[in-house]
């Protein structure tokens, strides 16, 4: 790899896929990725506090951002080549998504299209597989585009919804592979692996493809 990836990362909870990028790419030098900043929809939570101890710059977003035009200014100041939902609760503005379409990416604790929007979000997400009665649930990375949990899916790793579930349960399962798959997509793409293409697709540059890798293989992938 010749130049390494600048990652911003968008958090508003604890932090615990920041704190997975960290441990997986930002703190390995062959990994070629390194996070530049980190972007708090308020202070006091976790994820800047995990940012911080690593002295990676935090910023909190302001009570009033229209138009997007601070968030714009933060992401492109930090020269990321990639922008990371981790746990981001609120709509990027069109004109953010519009300026890094194709360079944006979210994770969301269930199998997309089904179980995400908006609302969608935490523990309700996880209800709402259990009450389905969806016996398969798992995460989803997929790109960012102008409405929640909608931009073309990259990549997915299912999880199998247990009998005697809860939603903290479930959550618990969920994340445990969201902590190997969001490092990993970031990894495909700071290798070019795969892109947007001009048709709002996901497309895979060879016939490898890491999601098709996580559905046949989960069980056998080595970390
Ligand atoms: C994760 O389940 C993620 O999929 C969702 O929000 C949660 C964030 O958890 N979008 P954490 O802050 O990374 O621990």
């Amino acid at each position: 790899m010749s130049e390494s990836l600048g990652v911003a990362v968008l958090a508003s909870g604890s932090g615990t896929n920041l704190q997975a990028v960290i441990d997986r790419l930002h703190l390995k030098d062959e990994s070629g990725v390194r996070v530049a900043r980190v972007v708090g929809s308020r202070a006091g939570i976790g994820a800047l506090e995990r940012a911080s101890s690593h002295g990676i710059p935090t910023y909190v977003l302001p009570e009033r951002d229209d138009g997007g035009h601070w968030l714009q200014n933060v992401l492109e100041a930090s020269g990321a080549g990639l922008v990371v939902l981790a746990g981001w609760l609120k709509l990027i503005p069109p004109d953010v998504v519009r300026s890094f379409r194709g360079r944006m990416i979210n994770i969301h604790p269930a199998l997309l299209p089904a179980f995400g929007g908006p609302g969608m979000y935490g523990r309700r997400v996880h209800e709402a597989v259990l009450d389905s009665g969806a016996k398969i649930s798992g995460a989803t990375v997929h790109f960012v585009d102008e409405a929640y949990d909608h931009g073309a899916i990259i990549a997915q790793w299912p999880v199998p919804v247990l009998a005697g579930d809860d939603a903290d349960l479930l959550a618990r399962r969920v994340l445990a592979v969201e902590h190997r798959l969001l490092p990993t997509v970031i990894e495909d793409f700071a290798a070019g692996r795969f892109e947007l293409d001009a048709s709002g697709r996901t497309a895979w540059t060879g016939a490898w493809c890491s999601g098709n890798e996580f559905t046949m293989h989960s069980e056998t992938r080595a970390d």
